[in-house]
């Protein structure tokens, strides 16, 4: 049987006050986007943690759009700048976990803007569809239970590398020397990682994965 072709998850966080308002205007105004979005309300785009958009990102999405008010109109003043400031540590993060920048999107969309809320989402689906399935598709999940996606397909193979049958990811880095990879991987483990090294090219890679049962990725970023 012919395989269906693939169809991303998308979650999109949208705050109350504009953009889930401007959701709710595409629906009414019956502006067609994309089945593949899964709306999240939140009260501000500056209340979404990092930590929330990886473990998304880690757990089957395979992208995430947060939608804020157009900065100067965010109902508590400054979240939206605070959304912005943490996209600077989620581009980071999605460097480390060996994800793609196109996954993760911050937009501003107004309460009005119905149309531009159907843009982006289509825009978005249309961006994480042609780079294929998050490679943690079908291995994140509590306890590390695979899930696949909706066609029931096994996880993409993804930057990844199987150590005793068990996949870890690249993370984005080429360490110079032992030192230095000892160091990142101290790190790692000390947020619940598993880590494995590896000789590749001029330097050494690092292959990790969130340990079984570990806390929530990301460390201490706020
Ligand atoms: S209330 Fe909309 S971004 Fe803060």
């Amino acid at each position: 049987m012919a395989e269906a072709p693939f169809e991303p998850m998308l979650i999109a966080f949208c705050c109350n006050w504009c953009s889930y308002t401007g959701a709710d205007l595409a629906g009414t105004s019956r502006l067609s986007y994309p089945p593949n979005v899964r709306i999240i309300r939140v009260m501000c785009s500056g209340m979404v943690h990092p930590n929330l958009v990886m473990d998304a990102l880690t757990h089957g999405a395979d992208g995430v759009v947060i939608c804020g008010c157009h900065p100067g109109d965010c109902h508590y003043l400054e979240g939206n700048l605070r959304a912005e400031k943490r996209k600077e540590a989620i581009d980071l993060m999605l460097g480390d976990f060996g994800l793609e920048p196109e996954r993760f999107r911050l937009a501003w969309v107004s309460a009005a803007e119905g149309a531009r809320f159907a843009e982006v989402m289509r825009e978005m689906t249309e961006a994480v569809r042609a780079l294929g399935p998050s490679p943690y598709r079908g291995q994140a999940g509590p306890g590390g239970a695979g899930g696949g996606d909706a066609a029931g397909r096994e996880a993409a193979p993804g930057p990844g590398r199987d150590f005793a049958g068990r996949r870890l990811f690249r993370d984005a880095r080429t360490y110079a020397d032992a030192a230095e990879a000892a160091r990142a991987r101290t790190e790692y483990e000390q947020a619940g990682f598993e880590v494995q090294e590896l000789a590749e090219g001029d330097g050494i890679r690092l292959f990790t994965r969130r340990a079984a049962g570990g806390p929530a990725p990301g460390g201490s970023v706020t």
